[in-house]
């Protein structure tokens, strides 16, 4: 009887210390079955742990109700039982009980265990729920535009150099004062200033938390005000930026998330032409939507990428540099919270065009007075 509480306590013990660990995980038999999960399992699939432990994997995470086809995706447990791997770190999408998909990070490792006295190959999952990590805070959503800094710091730092020109010449022309240089002087100063205030006010725009109140955005105007805060980054890698807005595109929106979106897939556009190239950025209207599109002439996606470049942290710029893959799924996240939809036609070598549907915010007017 003593060995029998040794064994429920050190049953516990484990299954309390499997429930500490905030990623979730589970033991898989090579028949499929789970043996064991945690608690952070059942809550992201959303599934108490007694419908969870004895039910099959496929079932649980995927909803179906034969395996997953190899070919589709890489299953541990085919990959740890059946060929004999020892470790596998991969990327996938699971369903919880409601049937809402959500990207995860998954590795798992081979166990031998003892079972009714026989050795079983089981894999442990160990996995990570990517779009819970990325819940995009707003430190996030800055992080993304952080690099910008440098980038307007330099478009700063020019009108304000022709400032402290335009003082200077003042100061020395004050003895011999012509009225119509000093005026001159005075219009500079202020063109200039002026300038430093719509870069600071673009970045203090862009950088607002993502907004609730939504309002009525004039993409003519919004667009080239995001994309002025891109023309350092752009400069350095060769790359032209134009934009064609048509005064009446208007969207009802939020100010900042609208900006984000922009400036996000510009930025991308940007990493995606190393050599330079033209990035342009245009609007339509199209039966009561709003078309914006941002094309770029870039190294373009592989098809087989497609489905990976809105998954929270993949990334893989064409440029050298390291990008932490959030801004395809900030702007996801935006482009949901507007009940817009996204598409992207690439081809390789050639370039990449993602477009954005918006609804016309003035469609009902253009019902009205057709
Ligand atoms: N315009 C584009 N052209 C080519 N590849 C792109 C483009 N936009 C996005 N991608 C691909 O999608 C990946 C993910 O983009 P994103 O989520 O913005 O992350 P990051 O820019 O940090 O890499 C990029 O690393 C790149 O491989
Ligand atoms: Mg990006």
């Amino acid at each position: 009887r003593q060995s029998l509480k040794q064994l429920r306590q050190s049953e516990h013990f484990l299954q309390a210390l499997i429930d500490a660990i905030p990623d979730g995980i589970r033991v898989i038999g090579a028949d499929f079955r789970i043996l064991k999960a945690n608690a952070a399992y059942c809550a992201q699939v959303g599934q108490e742990m007694e419908q969870v432990v004895g039910s099959l994997c496929y079932a649980s995470s995927h909803g179906r109700d034969t395996p997953c086809p190899h070919t589709l995706i890489n299953c541990p447990v085919v990959e740890l039982c059946e060929k004999g791997g020892q470790q596998l770190t991969t990327q996938d999408k699971h369903k919880t009980a409601d049937g809402q998909e959500f990207h995860i990070e998954l590795s798992s490792a081979r166990v031998d265990l003892q079972i009714d006295g026989k050795t079983m190959c089981c894999a442990v999952e160990s996995i990570r729920n990517l779009d819970e990590q990325a819940k995009i805070s707003q430190q996030q959503r800055l992080s993304e535009i952080g690099l910008l800094a440098a980038g307007v710091a330099h478009e700063i730092y020019n009108p304000l150099s022709s400032i402290d020109l335009g003082l200077n010449a003042l100061q020395s022309g004050l003895e011999t004062t012509e009225e119509a240089k000093t005026l001159e002087y005075f219009e500079t100063i202020r063109h200039e200033i002026r300038n430093c205030i719509q870069i600071t006010d673009s970045l203090l725009l862009l950088s607002a938390p993502p907004g609730t109140d939504k309002s009525l955005i004039a993409l003519d105007k919004l667009v080239p005000e995001a994309l002025s805060l891109l023309r350092f980054e752009a400069d350095q890698s060769g790359v032209r930026i134009s934009h064609d807005i048509p005064e009446d595109c208007r969207i009802i929106g939020s100010d900042s998330d609208i900006r984000m979106l922009v400036v996000n897939l510009a930025l991308n556009a940007i990493h995606a032409m190393p050599d330079g190239g033209h990035l342009q950025v245009t609007a339509r209207r199209e039966n009561g939507d709003i078309l914006l599109s941002v094309a770029d002439q870039g190294v373009g996606i592989a098809p087989k990428d497609m489905n990976n470049i809105f998954m929270p942290f993949w990334s893989r710029r064409a440029d050298t540099s390291t990008g932490r893959g959030l801004g395809l799924s900030i702007v996801k996240a935006i482009v949901k919270r507007h009940n817009a939809l996204i598409s992207v036609d690439s081809t390789l070598g050639k370039g990449s065009t993602f477009t954005i549907r918006f609804a016309d915010a003035d469609r009902e007017a253009q019902d009205e007075h057709p």
